[in-house]
């Protein structure tokens, strides 16, 4: 590493050795990484990354089949189109038929995960939500992943014994104060409960951050990325905040692709054998966005598989990219890797 890379910066290549030797990456060498100067810096940034997903997770992209099933939601996020006072946002919700018939495709389809996706929407019950699971796992051979935002303990429970398999709950933003501003009516203690309890209760538990945010600063970033390694998360999941017109946030700034995919690449070598999905989000801002993050360490993609025309109302910021499945394929084909064949679980190797 030494001697090459004449143009980047003594702390940057110092901070990259010791992240190639896999030692353990202090707060202040992650802010190094996370500033690294876009071209030979990054270069070296993300191809490193790439390295470390090829040595944990290989060559394999899983691809997990989103399903958004209802954009009812009780709270007010402040950065979230789907906030409770985005009152013109037409709502829909699936019906329990409709989402079993989904899961039921997308198994025909070859997808391996099934993702269940919502705002907070108290319409499900836990019985309801119980029953789903139930029935989705006893007769298809799906991973059920949930993403139906906190709930309490027993709820988490119920679901788990019903036989979901994974969490997501993105901690957001670990900055307490910038928490509490953007998200007024959730507490920060109580979502890192919730994650504690996911993990207690033998979930595989995804969390995630958005770059960006007003705000947020690099060693805020470098924050996220450390609380994730220290909750030792299954999956992480990351994507530039991007402004939607009908939230208070507006007239803020996007995030930046380069950081985004800085963050991705540092996680990938902060936590190693961990999966991470190329958002969304980071194709939303960037039309490479997707190759460029499975580049940089990310691989997992996350197709939609919602109805047609239940897309386009799941607006959680404006101009949502699509995916696919065939485009998923062809992608994971270009990058010369290979779709996943399993159920893509995470690989603990350490
Ligand atoms: N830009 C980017 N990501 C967003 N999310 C919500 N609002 C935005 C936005 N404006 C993400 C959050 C949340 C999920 C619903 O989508 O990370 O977990
Ligand atoms: Fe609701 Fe989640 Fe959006 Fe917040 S981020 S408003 S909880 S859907």
């Amino acid at each position: 590493m030494m001697g090459k890379g004449k143009n980047m910066k003594q702390d940057f290549l110092n901070a990259l050795e010791r992240a190639q030797q896999e030692k353990n990456m202090s707060i202040d060498e992650m802010m190094i990484l996370l500033s690294a100067q876009e071209g030979e810096e990054t270069g070296a940034l993300f191809s490193l990354a790439n390295k470390i997903r090829h040595k944990y997770v290989g060559e394999e992209v899983h691809l997990r089949g989103l399903l958004e099933i209802s954009n009812y939601c009780t709270r007010n996020c402040l950065y979230c189109g789907l906030r409770l006072d985005n009152q013109p946002l037409v709502r829909y919700r699936m019906t329990e038929e409709e989402i079993i018939d989904t899961a039921y495709r997308a198994e025909h389809h070859g997808f391996k995960t099934i993702v269940l996706q919502s705002g907070e929407d108290p319409y499900y019950s836990t019985d309801m939500l119980e029953k789903m699971i139930a029935k989705i796992k006893k007769e298809t051979d799906l991973v059920v992943t949930l993403s139906l935002g906190e709930k309490d303990r027993e709820d988490y429970k119920r679901f788990r014994e019903a036989g979901a398999n994974r969490y997501l709950l993105k901690h957001e933003i670990m900055n307490p104060l910038i928490f509490k501003k953007l998200k007024p009516d959730s507490l920060w203690r109580e979502r890192i409960q919730c994650i504690a309890w996911l993990r207690e209760l033998g979930y595989e538990v995804g969390s995630g951050c958005m770059v960006g945010l007003p705000g947020q600063s690099l060693s805020d970033l470098a924050q996220d990325i450390l609380f994730m390694k220290r909750m030792n998360v299954d999956m992480v999941g990351i994507g530039p905040f991007i402004p939607h017109a009908q939230t208070p946030l507006k007239d803020e700034k996007m995030g930046d692709l380069t950081l985004t995919l800085k963050a991705v690449a540092v996680s990938r070598i902060v936590l190693k054998d961990i999966n991470m999905p190329a958002t969304t989000a980071i194709e939303t801002i960037h039309p490479e966005g997707r190759k460029r993050a499975l580049e940089a360490g990310a691989n997992v993609l996350m197709p939609n598989i919602s109805p047609v025309e239940n897309r386009k109302h799941y607006e959680i910021y404006p101009n949502k990219a699509a995916l696919d499945l065939e485009e998923a394929k062809k992608l994971i084909n270009a990058l010369g890797r290979k779709v996943g064949q399993g159920h893509g679980n995470r690989m603990k190797r350490n």
